[in-house]
């Protein structure tokens, strides 16, 4: 029996056929009413296949048949894992594929920001640059600077390695445990949270959301931060209390921020788009049509092989599966 598939996000036509040639495929009309189309099409699933989307006990009630979710994604927190392991459902993630990509987005989010370059970009495509720049319109140095990094996973170690070796930058980092391998390569120093916050002249968040991150940086941790210093999201945006930060850049309490990441996304208005010294991105960490290929590829085969009773490469929840 051809097992049912479910395409709940654009996938490249390509991965769509190979997807067809095994499975029964379906595939959501984003155009369309997605929720209904996607309720219908669970009744009968055996594997679901996308990203963003919100997947727990109320979303998957009707789910009867389904044996694994393979995300396009490698941050899991729109699942709820606890629920999907108790039901015996499989969940797999992209990990290593977007490493770099999204590293090269956090450090073009921190230069963009330090430099202003959207703000500058504007004022000279608006004609406004009909004398010689001032120092109104001046941004500050990355090179030589210290970055702090929260989260030193695969991502966070991409991001210190090009602050080590292209912009001779003192790493410092915040993480769960030491990595001793990493304070040798690019000669991190390991801070708690708040000491990090003070010595940064760049704080990167690039952790996981999960309970103990959410809203780590609010108020008090602003506050800790130089009064030069820049925040930069490409984590998640409930890591950081947004009013807190709003009211910290509206102040000027912080030099500027760079955000990838918001609370609500999609975002279509928010106090931010008003402040200039805020850079603001629609989630494009992972953005490129490289990487983009590389993960839809490597949810497919995470996919395939779950259906096929062999072990996927990326298991968020390993307890689930039987071999
Ligand atoms: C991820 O894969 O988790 C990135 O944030 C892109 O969504």
């Amino acid at each position: 029996m051809r097992k049912n598939v479910v395409i709940y996000n654009r996938l490249p036509a390509p991965l769509v056929q190979q997807l067809s040639e095994a499975f029964n495929v379906t595939v959501i009309d984003t155009q369309g009413n997605v929720d209904e189309q996607f309720q219908h099409a669970l009744l009968h699933a055996h594997g679901l296949i996308g990203a963003s989307k919100t997947l727990g006990r109320h979303e998957l009630q009707h789910a009867e048949n389904l044996e694994v979710i393979s995300s396009v994604s490698v941050g899991y927190d729109s699942y709820d894992v606890p629920y999907l392991s108790e039901q015996g459902i499989l969940l797999t993630n992209t990990p290593d594929v977007l490493t770099q990509t999204t590293a090269d987005l956090g450090f073009a989010l921190l230069m963009s920001t330090a430099r202003r370059l959207p703000e500058l970009d504007a004022y000279t495509k608006a004609g406004q640059w009909t004398k010689g720049i001032t120092e109104e319109h001046f941004g500050t140095d990355v090179y030589g600077k210290t970055l702090g990094i929260v989260g030193m996973g695969r991502i966070g170690a991409a991001i210190a390695k090009r602050g080590h070796f292209g912009f001779d930058m003192r790493i410092l980092y915040h993480a769960g445990s030491r990595k001793p391998e990493l304070e040798k390569e690019f000669k991190a120093e390991y801070r708690d949270l708040e000491s990090l916050l003070q010595e940064s002249d760049f704080v990167c968040l690039v952790v996981p959301l999960t309970e103990s991150t959410r809203q780590m940086i609010g108020a008090r941790e602003l506050r800790l931060m130089k009064p030069s210093g820049i925040l930069i999201n490409i984590a998640r945006g409930p890591v950081v209390d947004e009013a807190a930060l709003i009211e910290a850049l509206s102040n000027q309490q912080i030099r500027g921020a760079g955000l990838d990441v918001f609370e609500q996304e999609p975002l279509s208005s928010s106090p931010l788009f008003s402040l200039k010294n805020v850079v603001t991105l629609p989630h494009i960490g992972s953005a490129t049509h490289e990487t983009r290929y590389a993960m839809a590829e490597r949810a497919v085969s995470n996919l395939t092989a779950a259906l096929s009773g062999n072990r996927p490469q990326d298991l968020v929840n390993p307890e689930v599966w039987k071999g």
